[in-house]
């Protein structure tokens, strides 16, 4: 079991730090800045304090009162100076937060982009059958319109008080063509699939909606198990080829406040990355699949969601990497390694929850994702410049 923090590689000097993600860096910039505001606010309490102390003193009135205003006029221009330190601290911060906002945000739409192939392929399979069976159900439609037809007439010919032989075939005859017994068995079956599958396509699409839809400024109490399941949804594609996936939800567990469309992208991750570790392990044995569960509980004060799989677990040698920015092992194309910093930053950093993992080799490993049930409330020792 390991956690690394993504900033625990020191000896990288700039290009380490170049590469933090952007949480780690927002912070270590806004406590330089916090750090020379507070430096301002100490020269002036010094400056106010020289001004009162100068009371004591006994030089001339005079010269004590040119002493004085040159002090005000130092602590006026100080002060001037930390109001517009003020005002840039405020800028930085609101722009630091929109470039964070971006960057989530564009995260989002690659992963939205890289399943939607997917997704297309997912809604393709319903849609095909459902059209089959409306191309059946209009040709049994056809053919039991003919029998009525027939039967029209035949009623007529009845009213009219002579039924001719002619009409009585003709009518028999459309009822043997329109094969009933087998239009009863087929024709219910063919509106339950139909149903089915648009039902399947309304799923994919409603998930994909909620998966896109991006999350208000504030947190929002989230059914967890809703999410997860939202996510497994427009994910099926990267992992019904290689494992079955079961989910097991605490139903004990309340709404947890979060940023719902951040904490899909990082189960999202989990899951993607639980597909590839089962991915390489089948590949050694064609035809067999993996198993990732994905389970939520209630761990004293916090929400956990554990994402385990079958792949070939995390090798001891790169445990304290994982969590680095654009660490991967995986060949170009199929990763860059930033689904595990992204969900770092996200969970520990934004959410002020926990991110951890257990890992035996050969047999898999398990993600675990902690979130706080009563929000992102600050670290006590945080908060001091
Ligand atoms: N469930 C897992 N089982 C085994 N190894 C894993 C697992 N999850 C992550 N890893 C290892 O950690 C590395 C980093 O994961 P991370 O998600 O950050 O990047 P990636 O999956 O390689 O690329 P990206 O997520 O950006 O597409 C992976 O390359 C892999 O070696
Ligand atoms: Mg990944």
């Amino acid at each position: 079991m390991n956690t690394q923090h993504p900033d625990a590689s020191g000896d990288d000097g700039d290009e380490a730090r170049a590469e933090l993600p952007v949480a780690v860096a927002d912070e270590t910039r806004i406590a330089a800045l916090n750090r020379l505001l507070a430096a301002r606010d100490r020269t002036i309490e010094v400056l106010i304090k020289r001004l009162e102390g100068r009371g004591g003193e006994d030089p001339s009135a005079f010269a004590l009162l040119e002493q004085n205003i040159a002090l005000e006029a130092v602590v006026s221009r100080k002060t001037r100076e930390l109001d517009r330190e003020r005002q840039q601290l405020s800028d930085a911060l609101a722009e630091l937060r929109s470039t964070q906002a971006r960057l989530l945000q564009s995260q989002k739409m690659e992963a939205i982009g890289r399943l939607a192939a997917g997704v297309a392929h997912e809604i393709n399979t319903p849609i095909q059958y459902v059209s089959d069976n409306v191309s059946f159900l209009r040709s049994a439609f056809d053919t039991l319109l003919k029998v009525v037809d027939q039967h029209l007439t035949l009623l007529e010919a009845a009213h009219a008080g002579a039924v001719p032989e002619a009409q009585l075939q003709a009518a028999e005859s459309s009822l043997k063509a329109a094969r009933l017994d087998y239009l009863r068995r087929n024709v219910p079956d063919a509106f339950e699939e139909s149903l089915e599958g648009l039902g399947r396509v309304s799923g994919i699409v409603t998930a994909m909606k909620r998966f896109s839809h991006p999350s208000g400024e504030d947190m929002e109490p989230v059914d967890l198990a809703d999410l997860i399941n939202t996510t497994v949804t427009v994910a099926r594609n990267e992992w019904k080829y290689v494992a079955e996936l079961e989910t097991l939800f605490d139903d004990a567990l309340p709404k947890v406040p979060c940023f719902r469309d951040e904490i899909s992208q990082v189960v999202l991750n989990l899951i993607v990355n639980a597909a590839h570790a089962i991915g390489d392990v089948v590949l050694a044995a064609p035809g067999s699949k993996g198993r990732i569960m994905i389970s939520t509980h209630v761990v004293a004060e916090h929400a956990e969601i554990r994402i385990a799989d079958t792949g070939g677990g995390i090798p001891e040698s790169i445990r304290a990497s994982v969590f680095d920015p654009f660490f991967t092992t995986k060949p170009v194309g199929k990763g860059t390694g930033q689904g595990l910093a992204m969900a770092y930053a996200t969970v520990v950093e934004k959410h002020h929850g926990l991110l951890d993992f257990e890992t035996v080799p050969g047999d898999g490993t398990t993600f675990i994702i902690q979130l706080p049930l009563r929000g992102a409330e600050p670290a006590p020792e945080e908060g001091g410049a």
